[in-house]
């Protein structure tokens, strides 16, 4: 078996199928969690596994992040979310993923050094955004940008050559998001500041013109470095296993992330933050009821769902939901912001988690729920909202792609299938097809 040199192999698992027992290893994480590892399934049995959208299938061992959905429990390499985010900082969050480790003083000062000195894109760069139209989103905009940065750096995979990478990429990341931002409004880019810590930064980028000086807020740029901590990592969601997947066939990092950053963008997953701003929207200009809402978010023939609500993996309280939700409150009272859009979304919460439908299907809010909220109180543009979730994964896609490559199990991502088509067939010419 794949596995037989493992250490982790817990306990054998019996198949009976086809008249035959197959023995199979149960191995076992070291949060206690089992997993049956059928490497050698289909040569032993003929048979392969048949899971769409992959809820019962571990891809991968990871080191990278632990989360008990049951529980609602969430840990990057060992350490509890609500620990990170009371104490570090994004960039601190960034080297504790990418390498296993808190940082010592000296190493986080050096990181932060090269990030720092990093952040600009070649001259040249401004010309591909103009080779955009003037309304382009600024998701497919980050992805193409993304991807196009491996143009610029083309050079044979090294260790070396990686480490320089993840500093690009996470140095560059709110240049990018910014100036795809600022293409679409159509104003001049902003270039980055040294001066400036990274959410501070990314603040001036976005909201600063030549025209005036522009001092980015203190109270705004610490909520959009708690935001940037609670979204870096989240396991093997849809695209972390896209950047898993497009890196198993040995495609460089920048690509990997550009791939990951277009599967972000779906509604279903990052997306959704932006959907629930529209939903809030939408809720308060019809008349602000959110039992009428529920109720179509519960009828089988209607395809409305609660945005922000309802996970994979969590069956309890999201904790990072838990922590926005504190913090949405502190920050519209520092920002002597009234937020409709606030009110509406507590009343949804309270109504929806009485309500049998969600109760019995264990719909919590999720890290979207809260999120766009807090963005919209900070000034950013709805359409921005999923770029900011870019900017916080950005390390966790990043740790999971270097993992990913330094796993001697890795092979080419490549699942199979059960084919349901028409069996063998003669070809028809086309004078007699009817
Ligand atoms: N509103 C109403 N019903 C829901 C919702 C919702 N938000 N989410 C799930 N359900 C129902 C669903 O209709 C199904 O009901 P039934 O058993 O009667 O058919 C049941 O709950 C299970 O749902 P599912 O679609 O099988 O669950 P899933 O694990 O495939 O989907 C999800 C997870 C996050 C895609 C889904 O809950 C959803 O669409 N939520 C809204 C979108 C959202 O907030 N996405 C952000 C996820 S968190 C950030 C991220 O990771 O990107």
């Amino acid at each position: 078996m794949a596995t037989d040199n493992r250490t982790d192999i817990a306990d054998i698992a019996e198949l009976n199928y086809g008249g035959r027992t197959t023995k199979l290893p149960v191995v076992r994480g070291s949060e206690g969690e089992a997993g049956l590892d059928i490497a050698k399934l289909r040569a032993l049995t003929g048979l392969v596994t048949l899971d769409p959208g992959y809820g019962n299938t571990g891809a991968c061992r990871s080191a990278v992040t632990f989360i008990d959905g049951e529980r609602g429990i969430l840990r990057y390499r060992g350490y509890p979310i609500e620990q990170l985010a009371q104490k570090s900082t994004f960039l601190e969050v960034a080297w504790l993923l990418v390498h296993g480790e808190l940082p010592t003083e000296g190493q986080l000062e050096a990181f932060t050094d090269r990030v720092t000195r990093h952040t600009l894109l070649h001259e040249k760069f401004r010309s591909f955004f103009d080779a955009l139209p003037h309304d382009a989103h600024p998701m497919p905009t980050c992805a193409a940008a993304v991807g196009a940065l491996a143009t610029w750096y083309q050079g044979p995979e090294t260790d070396a050559a990686v480490d320089d990478a993840v500093v690009r990429l996470i140095a560059k990341m709110p240049t990018i998001a910014a100036w795809s931002y600022k293409h679409s409004l159509g104003q001049p880019f902003v270039y980055p500041r040294n001066d400036l810590g990274y959410a501070a930064n990314f603040l001036k980028m976005m909201f600063g013109v030549p025209a005036e000086d522009f001092v980015p807020d203190p109270v705004v740029a610490k909520a959009l470095d708690l935001l940037l901590v609670l979204h870096a990592d989240h396991e093997q969601n849809c695209s972390t296993s896209t950047v898993r997947m497009v890196g198993s066939s040995r495609a460089n990092l920048f690509a990997s992330i550009g791939a990951g950053i277009s599967a972000l963008w779906g509604p279903l997953h990052g997306g959704a933050n932006q959907e629930v701003i529209e939903m809030l929207e939408q809720i308060a200009h019809e008349d602000g009821n959110a039992d009428v809402f529920l109720t179509k978010c519960k009828d089988r023939g209607d395809t409305t769902r609660l945005m922000g609500f309802g996970h994979r993996v969590y069956k309890a309280y999201d904790p990072r939901a838990a922590i926005l939700k504190k913090t949405c409150g502190e920050v519209l009272a520092r920002r002597g912001v009234s937020n409709r859009l606030l009110d509406i979304a507590m009343r949804l919460e309270e109504v929806a988690l009485r309500d049998e439908y969600f109760v019995k299907r264990n719909l919590y809010p999720n890290v979207d729920f809260y999120s766009g909220v807090i963005y919209q109180a900070i000034g950013i543009p709805v359409n921005m909202f999923t770029a900011m979730f870019v900017m916080g994964r950005l390390p966790g896609w990043i740790a999971q792609w270097m993992e990913m490559r330094k796993d001697p199990d890795t092979r080419i991502g490549r699942p199979r299938q059960i084919y349901t088509g028409a069996t063998e067939r003669e070809y028809v010419p086309i004078q007699v097809r009817g």
